[in-house]
Order: structure tokens, then C-alpha cells, then sequence
């Protein structure tokens, strides 16, 4: 198959860890005769420094001509006193909006080999296996009226609104892949205090009362922070809103042992899909060669998955990843008493390496 990818790595550690996803999937693209045409892009801080924009009008264009998109990380202190249209993150979350992407997936896989990288027990993180799905266009991050006023600035305003279809579309997304896992679906609000969360409770009764076959519950935010690190293995699917989802991706992402181990995937309904991690451009290791390519890397398993239909390729290369951790192999972040801990650089040739041999032995 032929696809083309527009890439943009963005800023800080982003760049380090898109590279990896490019060679993982160039070594895909000889094993199973595919060919990846990679298009790069401008986005966030490094656009805001050449074009004198997070999101040039050519970078969404290169998108929307692209099969798939594959992104790194965007934003810096090098941009945070920026007014509110010229930061980095308005680059994000305009290329998500102006592509459509209202469906965040996050999963939370709990490696065996990285049991002992949590900060949680063993007991707790084991078998942890949970995806969150996360609105990503609409609420807070982008109601109106939003930004400051009064003679001296001295209010503050973020408006928290959604519109009923647009609940509707990412819960019955959550329903689909409730249905395709477990069929337990944690919808995860904030019904005793917010409107828009009572509006979000109805709309998931409505559904449920439509899909007997998915255990449902409601759970208020609060509470689910603390039974995600207490119990994390009562989830299945977890739906919630922009903000909690943000907010509880992070929190999960300590049972894998490290923010940089988690990939997503924002997508619409056709299956076209933008790919990043969770983790953002990490300006505390950036331009180290430390940061953990595999949040990136998973991020295009997948990619190949959802907006390619290549299961067995996105497959070969979960597999990879959890080869090269059983055999010790580490970042700084996946705790740096491992005798093995690689640079971002050498991880990446790891992995690709073991994609090699599997196909060695394979064939
Ligand atoms: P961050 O996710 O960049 O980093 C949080 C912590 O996790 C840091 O200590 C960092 O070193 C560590 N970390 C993150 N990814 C890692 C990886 N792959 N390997 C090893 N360690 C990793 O969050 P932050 O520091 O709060 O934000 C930094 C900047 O990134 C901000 O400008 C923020 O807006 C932006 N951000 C962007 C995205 C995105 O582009 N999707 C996501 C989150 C934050
Ligand atoms: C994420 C990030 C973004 C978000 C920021 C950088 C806009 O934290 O992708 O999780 O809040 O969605
Ligand atoms: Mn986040």
C-alpha cells in the first residue's frame, strides 16, 4: 500500500522522538512492501518562529492532502509570555479542530516488564490494560467567551459549553470500542456541579438504555482520579470530557511507569487520524537525547491500525516494542538503575533492530 503522512514534529523533545516514528515505520514499509511518503510540516513553536504562526494555512493543507498525520509535541518557555493566539498550543488544538479530530483514544497498557517502573504496586498496575476516550474539540478548550477583561484585565473568563451532537458522537465512539474490548463503560463527569456535565450524564443514559449489552456507570471526576491509581483495573473504557481527559491521560500514564509511554490517536468518524503522544515537548530533557521515543512510536502502531487497516504491521510493531523492554532495554525515565538504559537514538535503532529480526525469524 501507498500512503503519504504529513509529519510535524513541532518543538522540544518532539522532534527526537518523531524520528523515531519515522524510521520504525520506514523499516514497517520494507518488511511488508508498503511504501510511506512522509511530508513534513510547521507547527506550534517552530512555526510561530519562521511564519509567525503556530498554524500555517500550507501546514493544514499538507494535512488534509495526507492519508494520516503524525505529530510530535508543540510549546516551550521560549513562547509562553506569547499572547493567547500566538502560543504554541493554539497550533494543537486549531489542527484538531480545523481536521475534525473530536475522538481522543488513549490506552493504558500496563507492560509486564515495567511493572517495577511504576510508582504504584505491583498488585495494582498489573494486567492494567484501559482506554480513555477523550472529547477533543469542544468544552472548555474552546468556548466563547474566553480571555480577559475590565479596565485593568482583571477578569479571567473560559467558557465550558458543548452542544448535544457533539456528546453524542464521542460517546457512541466510546460505545463501539467498549464493545470491541471489555463492554464496560465508565463515563466520567462532574454532574454535581457542572451543567454541561448533566447534559453529558443524559446523553450516555440515552445511549445505554440503546446498547444493553455494555455495562455502563457514572463516575464523578474527583472520584475517578483517585480509583484510577487505587483500582485502575475496574476500567475498561473510560469517556469524559476535554479537560478530564487531559487531565486523568497524565495521572494514567504512572501505571505504565512514564508519561512517555503513552500514544494517541485523534481521529474522526472516516478514520482519518492525527498521531501524537500523550506527553508534550519536555523542555527539561529536550535536545538531550534522553526523551522515550516509545509514546511516539506506539502512536504510530497506531496509525497503522486505525487509519490504515494494517493490523498485522501495527501488531509487529507493539511487539517490537515489548521485546526490546523484556530484554531490559530502557530510557532515563523508566527509572536509570536498568544496566541497559539507551538514548532516545539508540532506543529507536533498538526497536527497529528487533522489527528486523522478528522479520528474520519470521521468515
Ligand atoms: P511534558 O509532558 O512536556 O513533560 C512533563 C514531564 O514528563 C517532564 O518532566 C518531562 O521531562 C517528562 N516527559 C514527558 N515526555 C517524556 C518522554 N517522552 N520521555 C521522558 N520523559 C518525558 O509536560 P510539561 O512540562 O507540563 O509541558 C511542557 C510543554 O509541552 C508546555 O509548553 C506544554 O504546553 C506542552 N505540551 C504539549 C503537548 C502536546 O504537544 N501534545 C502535550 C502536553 C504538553
Ligand atoms: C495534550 C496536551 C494539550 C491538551 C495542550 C498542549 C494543548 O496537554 O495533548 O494532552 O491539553 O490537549
Ligand atoms: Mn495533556
Amino acid at each position: 500500500m501507498k500512503k503519504r503522512i504529513a509529519v510535524l514534529p513541532g518543538d522540544g523533545i518532539g522532534t527526537e522522538v518523531a524520528e523515531g516514528a519515522m524510521k520504525v515505520l520506514e523499516t514497517v514499509a520494507s518488511r511488508f512492501g508498503h511504501q510511506f511518503e512522509f511530508a513534513f510540516g510547521k507547527i506550534g513553536g517552530q512555526a510561530i518562529d519562521s511564519k509567525g504562526t503556530p498554524l500555517p494555512d500550507e501546514t493544514i493543507n499538507l494535512c488534509k492532502e495526507s492519508d494520516a498525520v503524525l505529530l510530535g509535541a508543540v510549546g516551550g518557555p521560549k513562547w509562553d509570555k506569547m499572547p493567547p493566539e500566538l502560543r504554541p498550543e493554539k497550533g494543537l488544538l486549531g489542527i484538531r479542530k480545523e481536521l475534525g479530530l473530536f475522538a481522543n483514544l488513549r490506552p493504558v497498557t500496563a507492560f509486564d516488564s515495567l511493572i517495577s517502573s511504576s510508582p504504584l504496586k505491583k498488585e495494582v498496575v498489573q494486567d492494567v490494560d484501559l482506554l480513555i476516550v477523550r472529547e477533543l474539540t469542544g468544552g472548555i478548550y474552546f468556548g466563547k467567551p474566553s480571555g480577559r477583561k475590565g479596565e485593568n484585565r482583571e477578569t479571567a473568563v473560559d467558557t465550558l459549553q458543548y452542544e448535544r451532537h457533539e456528546i453524542e458522537r464521542i460517546v457512541e465512539k466510546a460505545f463501539t470500542f467498549a464493545r470491541m474490548r471489555n463492554k464496560k463503560l465508565t463515563s466520567v463527569d462532574k454532574a454535581n456541579v457542572l451543567e454541561s456535565s448533566r447534559m453529558w450524564r443524559e446523553v450516555v443514559d440515552e445511549a445505554a438504555a440503546k446498547n444493553p449489552d455494555i455495562e455502563v456507570e457514572h463516575m464523578l471526576v474527583d472520584a475517578a482520579a483517585m480509583k484510577l491509581i487505587s483500582n485502575p483495573k475496574a476500567f475498561d473504557v473510560i469517556v469524559t470530557e476535554n479537560m478530564f481527559g487531559d487531565i486523568l491521560s497524565d495521572e494514567a500514564s504512572m501505571i505504565t511507569g512514564s508519561l512517555g509511554m503513552l500514544p494517541s490517536a485523534s481521529m474522526r468518524s472516516d478514520g482519518y487520524g492525527l498521531y501524537e503522544p500523550v506527553h508534550g515537548s519536555a523542555p527539561d530533557i529536550a535536545g538531550k537525547n534522553m526523551a522515550n521515543p516509545l509514546a511516539m512510536i506506539l502512536s504510530s502502531a497506531m496509525m497503522l491500525k486505525y487509519s490504515f487497516g494494517m493490523k498485522e504491521e501495527a501488531e509487529a510493531v507493539e511487539k517490537a516494542v515489548t521485546e526490546v523492554l523484556d530484554a531490559g532495554y530502557r530510557t532515563m525515565d523508566l527509572g536509570s538503575n536498568s544496566s541497559c538504559t539507551l538514548s532516545t537514538e539508540k532506543m529507536i535503532k533498538q526497536v527497529v533492530y528487533q522489527l528486523e529480526e522478528d522479520d528474520a525469524t519470521a521468515g
